[in-house]
């Protein structure tokens, strides 16, 4: 996805605006909060606070294909709840007219937590972020007055918008701010790894063994309660000249091959992984960070990677520990679904 050049007017213009605009809690806008569990959010817009009619308009923007240029592609084709938001299995994603483009489709729950954004972090506000997709040839192939056009034309929209933002216009700000609040309403939580924090339900001695290696191990990085320590990592998987990861933004030497780390929530279904989808099963994936965790400059350039040596029990509990990430009701909550 590439940005073009008004992105930055743009974000000051909405940053701008954003400070105008502060909707009341009320009957129909009950108060949204936050799992306290996961801490202090990163979105940097308090005055963006998720509201039922809000999360409502947004949800269906988010599902609206006719905000493609061919009216075949919406948010939710890419990123479909079933997958935990991630793609339909597919190594990278296909936009307008069959395009590829050249990276895996991540999941985007707990995007609140979530201080950058794409594999190489190179946006930094959750309220642009659309603005890339809706733009990239590859995706939604649109400009955004051409999106303000095809909202304009389904007349759905003008009570939806009116209930979550009274008073204001039908335009760019709002909608961005409408999908920001439905992709912070995507808060993903209750895991079984979850119900057992809550001290509802017991790992089975399986599931238990491989938290133990998963702390020492993984835990580095796929950062417990989020499963992201939010940084740009480097382990060893996936290193190729065509796409040097978070390098490609700051053109340091240490970057080269650094991608934002995934969150592990949902990963028994977000399949293929890592960033070009290149790995097909999370035993493929144990088998590639014995390899990796071997080779002595891996871990030098890491700094994060320690040697490890899986026997077959301790893979078969490693990925029982990882299947308890998958949150069931998620994926099947009408909330956040595109029909109801
Ligand atoms: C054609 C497929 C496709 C469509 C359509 C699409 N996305 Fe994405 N999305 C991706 C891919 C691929 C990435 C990762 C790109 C990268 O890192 O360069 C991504 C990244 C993201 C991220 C960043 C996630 C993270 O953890 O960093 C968010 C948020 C997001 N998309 C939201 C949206 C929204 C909102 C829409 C609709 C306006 C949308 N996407 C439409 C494929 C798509
Ligand atoms: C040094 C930091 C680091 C450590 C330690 C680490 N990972 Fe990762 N992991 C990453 C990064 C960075 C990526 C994304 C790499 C890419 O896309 O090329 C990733 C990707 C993954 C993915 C793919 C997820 C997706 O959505 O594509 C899985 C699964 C995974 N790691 C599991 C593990 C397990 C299991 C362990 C422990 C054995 C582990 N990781 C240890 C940094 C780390």
């Amino acid at each position: 996805m590439k940005i073009p050049q008004y992105t930055v007017l743009l974000i000051v213009s909405i940053g701008l605006a954003i400070l105008s605009c502060k909707p009341e809690p009320t009957k129909t806008n009950p108060e949204f909060t936050y799992p306290a569990e996961f801490g202090s959010i990163a979105y940097p817009n308090p005055s963006n606070k998720p509201a039922q009619a809000g999360i409502e308009l947004g949800r269906h923007l988010f599902y609206d294909v006719n905000l493609s240029l061919n009216r075949t592609i919406s948010c939710g084709s890419c990123h479909a709840q079933v997958h935990g938001f991630a793609d339909h299995n597919l190594p990278v994603s296909f936009g307008i007219y069959n395009r590829k483009g050249i990276r895996n489709s991540p999941s985007i729950i707990n995007m609140a937590w979530s201080p950058t954004f794409m594999w190489d972090g190179r946006i930094r506000h959750l309220d642009v972020m659309p603005i890339a997709p809706f733009t990239d040839t590859n995706e939604m192939g649109m400009t955004l007055p051409g999106v303000m056009e095809r909202i304009k034309e389904n007349s759905k929209y003008l009570n939806l918008y009116q209930k979550a933002f009274p008073n204001k216009e039908i335009n760019e700000e709002t909608t961005l701010l409408a999908l920001s609040q439905f992709m912070l309403s995507l808060i993903s939580n209750n895991s079984k790894y979850d119900q057992v924090k809550k001290g509802k339900t017991k790992f089975t001695n399986s599931e238990s063994n491989g938290y133990e290696l998963f702390k020492t191990h993984c835990n580095s990085c796929h950062s417990e309660p989020l499963f992201t320590n939010h940084q740009f990592e480097y382990n060893g998987i996936v290193a190729i000249e065509s796409d040097p990861g978070r390098y490609r933004i700051t053109q340091l030497p240490n970057d080269k091959y650094r991608f934002k780390v995934p969150t592990l929530r949902n990963t028994e279904i977000t399949y293929p992984y890592m960033h070009n989808g290149s790995i097909r099963t999370l035993d493929e994936v144990l088998n590639k960070y014995v390899e990796s965790s071997h080779i002595e400059s891996n871990r030098n350039y890491s700094g994060k990677l320690i040697p490890i040596t899986l026997s077959e029990s301790e893979r078969k509990d490693l990925i029982a520990f990882i299947k308890t990430l998958t949150d069931y009701d998620l994926i099947s909550n009408p909330k956040f679904s595109e029909i109801h």
